[in-house]
């Protein structure tokens, strides 16, 4: 039996099970092979080999994740494929997946409630699975910080998660559709420059974290106006875009608290909550 977490997100696709970790980017890139080339077939790329085929003049990129959500679903397919595949136990030279006895729970936007059937028959279709459960993405920050009360808010390349939980259970909650992916969009940086992490450390960086961290205040104020005893905790790639911590707290007027890895927060709970599944 295996168990696996799987965070399927617009920039990254994180996944964790008992033996391994992965992380790569959300993109899936084809071309069609040249009339000189011997191979048949669609040259295909995922996560980092995808980022490398988009610069050959023929290839298509596509970035199968918008707002947290899968919008080309054979795209979709091939991320959860390779993340499956890359912490799953092998077998023989060429390493066949051997153990296909799999709980997984796998994360989405508070929003995204409708995908829950779809993203479900999509993992069931690519692997044998014991169980699949398809949940709250922020659950997974939760349970990784092992709390059961707080206010957990997720700031990602493309969403910003809100969500408050009261003994495990979200009371209130919604998906700001801003997040890292703001600041790219200001910077003016091709669609991939968010892989390099250091694209945020400019002073013109620093004036649109200021400007993305206003428009996430409105919605975090309004969440956690009745909640002001919540803790609150911030996971997500976009913590550690620099100086976005300070000046969340600062708004606030209270320290926030942040998982040891923010980044793969949301899917190292989701591995804990398909562990307690088996
Ligand atoms: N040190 C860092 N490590 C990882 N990501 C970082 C870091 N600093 C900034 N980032 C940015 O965080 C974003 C990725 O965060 P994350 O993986 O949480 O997003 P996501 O889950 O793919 O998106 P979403 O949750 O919105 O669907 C990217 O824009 C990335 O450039
Ligand atoms: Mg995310």
């Amino acid at each position: 039996m295996t168990s696996i977490g799987l965070d399927v997100g617009t920039g990254f696709v994180k996944c964790v099970s008992d033996i391994a970790v992965t992380r790569f980017p959300s993109l899936y890139a084809y071309r069609q092979p040249s009339s000189w080339e011997d191979r048949k077939g669609l040259v295909e790329a995922v996560g980092y080999e995808a980022a490398n085929l988009a610069r050959h003049p023929d290839a298509v990129l596509i970035r199968p994740v918008m707002l947290g959500r899968p919008i080309n679903e054979r795209a979709f397919g091939e991320l959860a494929r390779k993340a499956i595949g890359d912490v799953i136990p092998k077998k023989g030279a060429v390493g066949e997946p051997s153990n296909l006895n799999l709980d997984i729970a796998v994360g989405l936007p508070y929003d995204a409630r409708g995908e829950r059937q779809s993203v479900r028959r999509l993992i069931s279709r690519l692997y044998e699975t014991n169980s699949c459960n398809v949940g709250l993405q922020v659950l997974g920050t939760l349970v990784d910080v092992d709390l059961k009360d707080a206010l957990v808010v997720s700031l990602g390349h493309g969403t910003t998660e809100i969500v408050a939980f009261q003994n495990r259970v979200p009371v209130k909650g919604v998906s700001v559709h801003n997040a890292a992916s703001d600041v790219c969009e200001r910077l003016g940086v091709s669609k991939i420059s968010y892989l390099d992490s250091n694209i945020f450390c400019t002073a013109k960086a620093r004036q649109y974290v200021t400007m993305l961290v206003d428009a996430i205040m409105d919605d975090l104020n309004s969440i956690s106006k009745d909640l002001s005893e919540l803790p609150v905790i911030v996971s997500g790639g976009g913590i550690l875009i620099p100086h976005v911590k300070e000046t969340i707290e600062s708004h606030l007027g209270r320290e926030i608290i942040m998982p040891q890895d923010p980044v793969m927060s949301n899917a190292n709970g989701l591995y804990k909550l398909a562990s307690l599944a088996c």
